[in-house]
């Protein structure tokens, strides 16, 4: 099999869900195909910018809580958490947590996730480090041998903020089912003013850009798509409707692009949806709680309340 040949097979569902997307009256793009090696590596820049406040926030909000937050998980329990990516913040719980028996990060970022759990072991040699590449738009399957731990699921960076409502939900439901589930730590960016939002998913230098331009460099890498990169702009709006950032790639001309076996026309100014950002309230955070088998146990915010730890707990 010569690499082009590896390079389709391996790419199969990235294809076939853009040509979904790129075929639908309003073009979409799955943000989740925004994360290969060097799309993680992206956000992880995202995360250092002077405008991408969540991070920052969030961790000092962790960090402030850490003994509270830590000791949700089970003794010799796990801490399961999902799109765990470089997993920065989970180092506070797990100092935090000497207690913690196994650390299940689960990621659909494989090559990226395997070198973060790598650095976990050497960091942390007490710890059973068990990476999972996963999904978690799907329902998320756990190592049989963890599956029976009393444990507790972790998701921060708000990355609840980018699943639609409805996967959202489906993903709060699937994390209510998992056998010996105690506890979902869940961070939640919140709603506030609008220039400070746009600000953080359209920064001066770029990188945000770069980063969900980096889901057309995929297309034409591991598809064979043509996408001229100069061809589409970056462009995030605030849908007060749907208390949600979008991050669109806009046509800047009128133009075709082949994608597989088709011929995608682009009107000039049309906007293909690549990612959304809700924003919560306390309110919204509780319903989506309340709608899947949680209650909302506890909410620890910074002193601007500009973002959430939620504690959920199993509901009645
Ligand atoms: C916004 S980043 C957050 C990273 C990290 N948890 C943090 O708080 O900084 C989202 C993470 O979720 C992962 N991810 C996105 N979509 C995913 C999916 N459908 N299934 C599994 N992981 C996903 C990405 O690879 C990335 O590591």
């Amino acid at each position: 099999m010569d690499g082009s040949t590896q390079v389709h097979v391996r790419n199969h569902d990235l294809l076939a869900d853009a040509l979904a997307g790129l075929t639908a009256d309003e073009k979409t793009l799955g943000p989740k195909w925004l994360y290969d090696h060097r799309g993680s590596a992206l956000f992880e820049k995202i995360t250092r910018l002077p405008e991408y406040y969540p991070t920052r926030t969030e961790a000092g909000i962790l960090h402030d809580n850490a003994a509270a937050l830590a000791g949700l998980v089970p003794s010799a329990g796990a801490l399961v958490e999902l799109g765990s990516g470089a997993s920065v913040k989970t180092r506070t719980l797990l100092d935090a947590g000497g207690h913690i028996g196994a650390y299940v990060p689960i990621d659909i970022s494989r090559d990226f996730l395997l070198e973060t759990a790598a650095a976990l072991k050497n960091a942390y040699p007490a710890l059973d480090v068990v990476p999972v590449v996963a999904d978690f738009t799907a329902p998320v399957t756990l190592p049989d041998a963890l599956a029976a731990l009393p444990k507790a699921a972790f998701f921060p960076g708000s990355t609840i903020g980018n699943l639609t409502p409805a996967r959202a939900q489906a993903l709060l439901s699937g994390v209510r089912a998992w056998p010996g589930i105690e506890a979902f730590i869940l961070g939640a960016d919140m709603v506030k003013d609008i220039s400070q939002l746009i600000a953080a998913y359209d920064d001066a230098q770029g990188v945000t850009a770069e980063f969900i331009s980096n889901i057309l460099v995929r297309l034409n890498r591991e598809t064979g798509a043509d996408f001229d990169l100069n061809a589409f702009d970056y462009k995030a709006t605030w849908n007060a409707d749907l208390a949600r950032i979008d991050m669109h790639l806009v046509s800047n001309r009128s133009q075709q692009v082949t994608v597989g076996e088709r011929t995608i026309p682009f009107y000039a100014g049309e906007p293909i949806h690549v990612s959304a950002a809700r924003k919560y309230t306390t309110n919204s955070l509780t319903a989506l709680a309340n709608s899947t088998g949680w209650d909302l146990h506890d909410c620890h915010t910074d002193a601007n309340g500009r973002f959430s730890v939620a504690v959920l707990r199993p509901g009645g």
